[in-house]
């Protein structure tokens, strides 16, 4: 029998293979970055859904969660839209999210319980200043209980002179670790407190999904909302 049979063709073997990259990134560094990460096929409906929709879909992103919500544009820049599972490309990407929790849940033990996540649109000048995703010890105080950060790019052709980059930095948020181009299919995933970061100014529309894992905050039978 040639070597071709024993080889799945349904993808199975590179989701695995990706999603151990990614742990085993995590359990060393505590971040990873992976270029042509997402399924292609999911790559192109979210990239041709963002390519057809309107702006009204967007509204101005906000810093601090409930009551303390606010627009501050000194902050950030980006415009969001949260994903809910209404097209077949936004379920497809939460059922990818859903097999990498479940993956690493098994491998870390990290005991990620829900997510959700964004559309962003950065417009040229907009970004994001350098913040954590969590505040560590403070689960309750900012409300947020994110564990895990991971981030999507839908940008071909994605040059340097186009700015826009992640920039991660060391717990101290001092000394930069890596930068990273918003290049259509790479993938960031971080531990969200560990790992302040920040987008630089972009000089061309950026499209990126925005993502967290979050351990369950419910107490006394309060359902932990989300967001
Ligand atoms: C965020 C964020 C990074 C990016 O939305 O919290 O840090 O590259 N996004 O879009
Ligand atoms: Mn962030």
């Amino acid at each position: 029998m040639s070597m071709a049979f024993a080889l799945k063709s349904d993808g199975t073997d590179d989701e695995e293979f990706l999603f151990e990259r990614i742990a085993g990134d995590l359990h060393a560094q505590g971040w990873s970055v992976v270029p042509n990460a997402l399924p292609i096929h999911i790559s192109f409906a979210i990239f041709s859904q963002l390519q057809t929709s309107t702006d009204d879909a967007f509204a101005p992103a906000g810093v601090g969660r409930s009551v303390d919500h606010v627009i501050d544009p000194s902050i950030r820049r980006d415009e969001i839209s949260w994903i809910e599972g209404i097209t077949q490309a936004e379920r497809d990407w939460l059922q990818w999210s859903d097999r990498l929790r479940i993956y690493l849940n098994r491998r870390l033990f990290l005991g990620l319980f829900s997510f959700e996540s964004h559309f962003a649109h950065y417009r040229p000048g907009a970004f994001y200043r350098k913040h954590v995703d969590a505040f560590r010890n403070q689960p309750f105080k900012d409300g947020t209980n994110r564990v895990l950060s991971v981030v999507a790019y839908f940008n071909p052709d994605w040059l340097p002179e186009h700015g826009g980059e992640l920039v991660m930095y060391d717990e101290s948020g001092v000394h930069s670790i890596q930068s990273v181009a918003p290049e259509f299919g790479t993938l960031v995933v971080f531990l969200s407190e560990d790992v302040p970061h920040e987008v630089k100014p972009a000089r061309r529309d950026r499209f990126s999904i925005a993502g967290w894992y979050r351990v369950n905050n419910s107490i006394n039978q309060q359902i932990d909302p989300p967001r």
